[in-house]
């Protein structure tokens, strides 16, 4: 029997992404299996139904029947309890399910005996590069970060000379230079910011500096030392951080526009910039914080929300900025899914090698209970 797979409309507020365009259809028919949509799933990503139809796909209004006979689900974020519900025994699960986070979803997953897969979860391995959810998704967010900034700033980005006289370009400070970082940076160049950055990873100076911002960071021993083995920083020390905010405070007053990308793997975002420090910039400045969701880079951001301080400085902390990018979010993260789904199947049938690493690090229900060891109650 050729693999059943399922797409069903996100459920979540403000979740316009889906997880399967007409384009992918087509891909996984060419694997051997059926799909079934979901009337309206492509809607928030100007997708009409029609366009799966045409790709190959069953569209229909029964959402409960396409995902009782489905082999494998795929979802932009975790399935509600209530879609759990509705799952075959053994099915399989695709979504970034932010699984330390959701714990909930996570048990429930585990109780109704499906093995679920954590895309966020997925290696940074060269052979995992085209499944990578993490990269396709933050640097859209990088880049619509500084089309919210442009957006909000009342003034130009570029350098405009005009009868009337000069326009100054805009100063953008970009602080971690992960992979929304870098696409802010390219971003804001395009637009002709003046653009500065900051990261403790050193391999990121070269990365600003090939983009032609300029780098800023404190450059001592634990700098030298701040990224882990699998790319990732490390956490700072109490030190490294008043000095940090020293040397950023300082410069922050001078900017424009600040977008703060940085975090931490499994952890709370670091603090960057406290009230004080926003209180310093000048009148009619932006700040986009992008790690808002996970705690937030900057004191006084609040999800969802663009704040004013007394000040007349906006700290915009919208939430799910792929989302506001959704067209291209959902392309890129079906496309991803894809090439994971090309490892589930082997010739026309499910067959799960949960020893291949890719599967290993990113299985996190299986068998009736949490696998994934970062996640085990
Ligand atoms: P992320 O989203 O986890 O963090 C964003 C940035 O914040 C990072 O650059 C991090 O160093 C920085 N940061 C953390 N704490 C900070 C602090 N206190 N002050 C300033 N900056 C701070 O990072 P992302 O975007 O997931 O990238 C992490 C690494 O993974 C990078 O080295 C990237 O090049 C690598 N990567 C590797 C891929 C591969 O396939 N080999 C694919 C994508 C990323």
């Amino acid at each position: 029997m050729a693999v059943a797979i399922a797409v069903t409309r996100e459920r979540r507020d403000g979740e316009p992404r889906c997880a399967v365009t007409p384009e992918t259809v087509k891909k996984l028919l060419a694997l051997g299996a059926t799909v079934t949509v979901e009337a309206g799933t492509g809607l928030g990503s100007a997708i009409p139904d029609d366009d799966y139809v045409q790709a190959g796909a069953v569209v229909t209004k029964d959402t409960r029947a396409a995902v009782e006979r489905a082999d494998v689900v795929l979802k932009v974020r975790g399935p509600t309890a209530q879609e759990i519900s509705g799952l075959k025994p053994g099915a399989v699960v695709l979504a970034m399910l932010d699984a330390h986070r959701e714990k909930d979803t996570v048990a429930a997953l585990a109780g109704a005996d499906v093995t679920a897969f954590a895309m966020e979860f997925v290696p940074r391995i060269t052979r995992a590069q085209v499944m990578d959810v993490l990269s396709s998704q933050a640097n859209l967010a990088g880049y619509r970060a500084v089309i919210e900034a442009a957006y909000a700033y009342g003034k130009g980005f570029p350098m405009m000379m005009t009868a009337a006289g000069t326009v100054a370009a805009a100063k953008v400070f970009v602080m971690g230079v992960g992979v929304a970082g870098l696409q802010a940076i390219a971003t804001a160049r395009r637009l002709g910011a003046v653009v500065t950055a900051t990261d403790v990873r050193p391999a990121t100076k070269e990365q600003v500096e090939s983009l032609g911002a300029k780098f800023l960071a404190v450059e001592d021993e634990e700098f030298r030392n701040a990224q882990t083995a699998g790319g990732y920083a490390k956490p700072m020390s109490a030190e490294y951080q008043a000095k940090q905010a020293l040397l950023t405070g300082e410069h922050i007053k001078k900017q424009d526009i600040v977008i703060t990308t940085a975090l931490i793997p499994g952890r709370v975002a670091p603090r960057l910039i406290s009230a004080e420090q926003v209180a310093t910039m000048k009148r009619g400045s932006v700040i986009v914080d992008l790690a808002v969701e996970s705690g937030g880079n900057v004191e006084g951001a609040r999800p969802g929300e663009v704040v004013t301080t007394a000040n007349g400085i906006q700290i915009v902390g919208h939430t799910n900025l792929p989302g506001r990018i959704a067209a291209d979010a959902s392309a890129l993260y079906a496309r991803n899914l894809v090439a994971f789904i090309g490892l589930l199947v082997k010739d026309g049938t499910l067959a799960l090698d949960l020893e291949d690493e890719i599967l290993k690090a990113s299985v996190v229900t299986h068998g009736g209970a949490i696998v994934h060891e970062g996640i085990k109650p």
